[in-house]
């Protein structure tokens, strides 16, 4: 764990957890990192509990053989259900992607009033209803699983009608509680943020968590002395099924190409 210069792993169930590498990238580019995507296992987040927890301890596991100095948990599912069980489980330092999200959140919010948005399993486990009051008990917290924006996003439904038809779908009831912050509480979702917007208007505050992870990150490996100073850092994805199809769509994600993919059983 003393060793500066080893990858940060990351995983997730599959190809959202991109958008919090592509941040943490952005942010700490000299830190080489090692994505996990359980493809084969995709979604997590219409799994019980008791399954997110077996694929997110066997997605760590994984990861310990490249002696990884820190694990970031990308997936909001694996985050919301399974963290508690896995900090007690691995000595590696964890970081989920609630916390992170929830203290901006908490941070930004005036009227007290704030939406979450998530998977079904994610808003089920009440991870981030509960972080929240932790945090404040006087915030009213609004919670909804958006099932559909999953799909709509790996399909490239991220633009015009069909998303928005979804988000207002979803998300009207936000604009009659009166949230004025609402936090993104999925791998995926920051991809929606325009049909997201428009339908929750300029005024509500919206916050990607995938930001907060990767500043979460930095900070953690500062305060502990172990950023990273690799010049020629290098990036490995692998993934449990349809390497193809990874390539696909993280391409779009994150609008650059994907080089080294592998497919690998866990
Ligand atoms: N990565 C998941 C999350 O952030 C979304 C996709 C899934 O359901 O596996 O909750």
């Amino acid at each position: 764990m003393n060793n500066k210069d080893a990858p940060i792993g990351i995983f997730d169930s599959g190809v959202g957890g991109l958008t919090v590498m592509k941040e943490i990238e952005e942010i700490l580019p000299y830190e080489s990192l090692i994505y996990l995507g359980d493809t084969a296992r995709t979604p997590y987040g219409t799994r019980s509990q008791e399954r997110i927890k077996k694929l997110s301890f066997r997605n760590i596991l994984f990861l310990e053989q490249f002696k990884v100095k820190l694990v970031v948990v990308a997936c909001n599912t694996s985050s919301a259900v399974a963290l508690d069980y896995l900090r007690e489980n691995f000595s590696i330092p964890i970081i989920g992607v609630i916390e992170p999200g929830v203290r901006l959140a908490v941070e930004r919010t005036k009227n007290m009033r704030i939406g979450v948005i998530g998977t079904e399993a994610t808003i089920n486990a009440g991870a981030y209803q509960k972080a929240i009051l932790n945090a404040n008990p006087e915030i009213k917290v609004f919670a909804k699983a958006c099932p559909l924006f999953v799909p709509l996003v790996e399909e490239g439904f991220t633009n015009g009608k069909i998303p928005e038809l979804a988000a207002e779908t979803y998300l009207a009831e936000f604009r009659q509680n009166n949230i004025d912050t609402l936090l993104l509480g999925c791998t995926h979702y920051p991809i929606l943020i325009e049909p997201i917007r428009k339908i929750m208007g300029e005024s509500v505050d919206i916050i990607n968590s995938a930001q907060a992870v990767a500043e979460e990150t930095q900070k953690f490996l500062k305060k502990n002395s172990m950023l990273g100073k690799n010049h020629t850092p290098y990036k490995i994805f692998y993934v449990t099924d349809a390497p193809e199809r990874f390539r696909r769509i993280g391409e779009r994600f994150l609008k650059k190409r994907l080089d080294d993919i592998r497919l690998v059983e866990i």
